[in-house]
């Protein structure tokens, strides 16, 4: 399976950070893993005109449910796609704890997201009090059962799974907690969708960098990353899609 490595850089970047695209363009011409940045909103077409002519593709990191609507402030999917994006993440662990997102939202703003032809990326991941209780798998196979509406499919959904407590706090999670948690998940797909279950990229996601992309990169059911802080610099960016291939 091909493997895919996404930048979210959150609520980061300006028209300057464009560079970082142009950089990144020169940087990953050989790769052979599909790349995707997510920058803010404000950079999304302008991302997409800049990555032209590459194997880069834009997303964007949170989308209505709706398509249209009384919304005041929000984005509908089809708006994202209208302006270049091709993917979108939902449920990012940081949404699902400030503005409260529940499964079932994610699960309506994926299932929007492939109506308006983009593929999901779909966040999992439990807190650190979960996995002390020893909860850590049971939830998150619940959230993507939850989360995964029935609209997911290979062609266009990947999981990222992200322990709350690994993103942005240099915390990692062992190899085999990895493991166990991505052999998990892709059961759990199995079960939902088939055959196709096997298709469907799980990525891991938390404090991924260029130091232990590598060793990430080589765990079973391990199909990319998701990655925040080492997105927002070409040269560490480059570092980690080089470690997948
Ligand atoms: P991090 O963030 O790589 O900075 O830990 C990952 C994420 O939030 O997607």
């Amino acid at each position: 399976m091909r493997k895919l490595v996404v930048g979210n850089w959150k609520m980061n970047g300006l028209a300057a950070s464009l560079a970082e695209i142009e950089a990144l363009k020169g940087l990953t011409s050989s790769a052979t893993c599909e790349i995707v940045v997510c920058p803010p909103f404000t950079l999304i077409e302008r991302a997409t005109a800049r990555s032209h002519g590459s194997s880069i593709a834009i997303g964007a990191q949170d989308c209505h449910s709706e398509a249209t609507g009384a919304y005041t402030g929000d984005v509908s999917a089809q708006m994202l796609a209208e302006i270049g994006a091709r993917f979108v993440i939902v449920g990012h662990s940081e949404r699902r704890s400030t503005y409260q997102e529940t499964d079932m939202s994610v699960a309506a703003k994926a299932r929007a997201a492939h109506a308006a032809g983009l593929t999901s990326i779909i966040c999992v991941g439990e807190t650190q009090s979960e996995r002390d209780l020893g909860k850590a798998i049971e939830i998150v196979t619940r959230q993507v059962i939850r989360s995964m509406p029935t609209s997911g499919a290979s062609e266009n959904t990947a999981i990222a799974y992200e322990p709350r407590w690994a993103i942005g706090s240099g915390l990692v999670p062992s190899i085999s907690q990895v493991e166990d948690v991505h052999a998990a998940i892709r059961e759990t797909l199995v079960e939902r969708v088939g055959a196709d279950g096997r298709a469907i990229r799980i990525l891991y996601g938390g404090s991924l960098k260029p130091s232990n992309a590598a060793s990430i990169f080589s765990i079973e059911n391990v199909d990319g990353g998701l990655i925040g802080g080492a997105s927002l610099k070409a040269s560490d960016f480059t570092a980690i899609i080089a470690a997948a291939g």
